[in-house]
Parts: C-alpha cells; structure tokens; sequence
C-alpha cells in the first residue's frame, strides 16, 4: 500500500470510528429521553392520582362501628359519635351528613369538638343550623375543641363570637359540657365534657399534664355510672386513664391527615407533629378505651389523603357476661 492509500485508509478508518461514537451517543441520548418520558409519565400519573384520591377523600365521610361493653350500661343503646366537622358540609345543608346519622337511628349523638372553625370572621351559623336540626331528633352533648375554645379566649379579635355560639347551641336544645357533666341513669352512663388548658395545644410539642390537673377541672368520675369523656385532644390518653374514664372520645389529629396507604399510619397532626401516636381507632388500658375519630372536616391545610372524613358508631352493651356471672 502506497502512502497515498495508507492515508486514505486512515481517514476512512477515522470516518467510521467518528460514525459509529455519533451513533452510539445518538441511541445513549435516545434511550435517555425515553427514561425520561417514563419517570415523568408516571411521576404525573401519580400526582394526578394522588390529586384525585385527595378531592375524594377530602369529601367523602365513612363510617366506623364499634361496640363497647361495660357491665354499668344498664340499657343497650346507639350514640354517633361527630369531631372537628370544621364548618364543612357534605351535601346542601349537609344532607348527606344528617341523612347517613338518621340511617343509623342514634339514640343520642356526642361531640368531641372543633365542630367550627375558630377563624377571624369565619361564621359558624350553617353548621349550628346543621346541629339544631339533629338536635330535634336526638339529644345532643356537646364538648368544645380549640376551636371553641379560642373564640372564648381571645375575645380582643373574636368580640362576643363565642357567647353568640354557646346561645345558639344551648337554644336549639343541645347540652354544652365545657368542664361539666350530664348523667343519664336510664342508660348508666355519665357524659363529661372535658375542655383543657390552651398550653396543651401547642405547636410541634405536647405540654404535659400536670398530675391530678383532669381531676381539679373535672371532679372525680362517678362511681356508679359509666363515664363517657369526650375529651378533644387524643394525645392526653395516660391522663385520661389515670383519670378513670371508661370511655373517651376524641378527635383534633384528623386522622394525620394524610395517610400511608397499606399501613395507614397518620402522617401529621395539626399542631404539626409527624406520625402522631393516637390518630384513629381504638386505643385501650387499665380498664380506659379512647376511641379517635378522624373527623369529618380540615381546616387550614384542606385536603385528606387515603383519609376520608370519619363518622363514628357506636353500640353500647352491658356486659352480659360479668352480670350473668355475678349473679
Ligand atoms: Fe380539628
């Protein structure tokens, strides 16, 4: 081969090589852009289907049953159980709501608070109007949450907001137990409304209880009676059980208003805590139950993630068993 061809060769042989690195950057680049197209397809299916599991979930309430047994009760009844219903309305007039409570026929509903928003300028007429209709079929016990609670304390932002609520609420025949009690002998049970100190509402931190502090709002429980503490914020469970309660009702987590599916766990509470400790369900010990609601409604972050609203049912027995066996 002459030098003349040799060079030729060479260049050919440069020529090809350059061919082939630009093709194999071109099916490299191509590849990538198609991993691309992939993540981001399915990063968007996912955020829509994340967006679409939120709107539902965000207005849609489903309920859950329990029984409690207690050898006190002396007549079997039904109570529905409603928490931080926030001013939100399933239907209008909150139809839906009301028609879902009346399809269980209660015998008396109990609330665990926060069924307003304490807001600046946020009215709460719907939602009292929504319970007085309640109230002309059931009889209703009322416990304050926060945000009762606030409209009472700060009255420099709030005026007369909460003594315009507990006037409308009382007129329409609803029992407010704010740190006082009903007991009803015809069922055994007493109902105490427990309201607590706002320092125990604090952001990002629990500010614990200071020993015997349930028992100086509260009084002591009945001996005699069952007693049914609606008591708002869940995360005071060992002080409801060194209280004596029998059964508490709470709400205010929300249900940690988004939720991991599979493992349902809450992932925030909203005082801002992550994977709050009582966030739904039922929790037990010693001889105290505390059943959470997830609530029905959201404020100031309003969305509910695999968290629907919760409306909660309760049957109430006498514990057949223990009365058959002292007997
Ligand atoms: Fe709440």
């Amino acid at each position: 081969m002459d030098a003349h061809s040799r060079v030729r060769y060479m260049l050919h042989k440069c020529n090809r090589a350059r061919r082939e690195h630009v093709a194999s950057n071109m099916l490299f680049y191509k590849q990538f852009l198609m991993v691309k197209d992939i993540i981001i397809t399915v990063l968007a299916v996912l955020v829509l289907f994340f967006l679409w599991v939120a709107v539902m979930d965000t207005n849609r309430f489903t309920v859950s049953n329990y029984v409690y047994k207690d050898k006190k009760i002396k007549k079997k009844f039904r109570a529905a159980v409603l928490a931080d219903l926030h001013n939100k309305k399933y239907g209008r007039d909150n139809d839906k709501l009301y028609s879902r409570i009346e399809s269980f026929s209660p015998d008396m509903i109990l609330i665990a608070g926060d069924m307003i928003n304490g807001h600046v300028g946020e009215k709460f007429e719907d939602t009292v109007s929504f319970l007085a209709r309640l109230a002309e079929k059931y009889p209703i016990y009322y416990a304050n949450g926060n945000h009762e609670m606030r409209m009472d304390i700060y009255r420099d932002n709030y005026g007369d907001s909460y003594d315009e609520f507990c006037r409308s609420i009382r007129e329409a025949g609803i029992t407010l137990l704010v740190n006082d009690r009903i007991t009803l002998p015809e069922y055994g049970v007493t109902v105490i409304g427990s309201e607590i100190n706002k320092k125990h509402y604090k952001r990002m931190g629990i500010v614990p209880m200071e020993e015997g502090e349930l028992l100086a709002e509260l009084g002591a429980p009945e001996k005699d009676s069952c007693n049914i503490l609606l008591a708002h914020n869940p995360d005071f469970f060992e002080d409801y059980v060194s209280y004596g309660a029998e059964l508490v009702f709470s709400g205010h987590v929300h249900g940690g208003i988004a939720r991991i599916p599979f493992i349902k766990k809450g992932i925030l509470s909203p005082n801002a805590r992550f994977f709050p400790k009582y966030y739904q369900g039922e929790y037990k010990k010693e001889k105290t139950t505390m059943i959470v609601s997830r609530g029905l409604g959201s404020h100031t972050i309003p969305i509910r993630l695999f968290n629907p609203g919760d409306l909660v049912i309760v049957d109430f027995e006498g514990d057949e068993q223990q009365n058959e066996t002292a007997l």
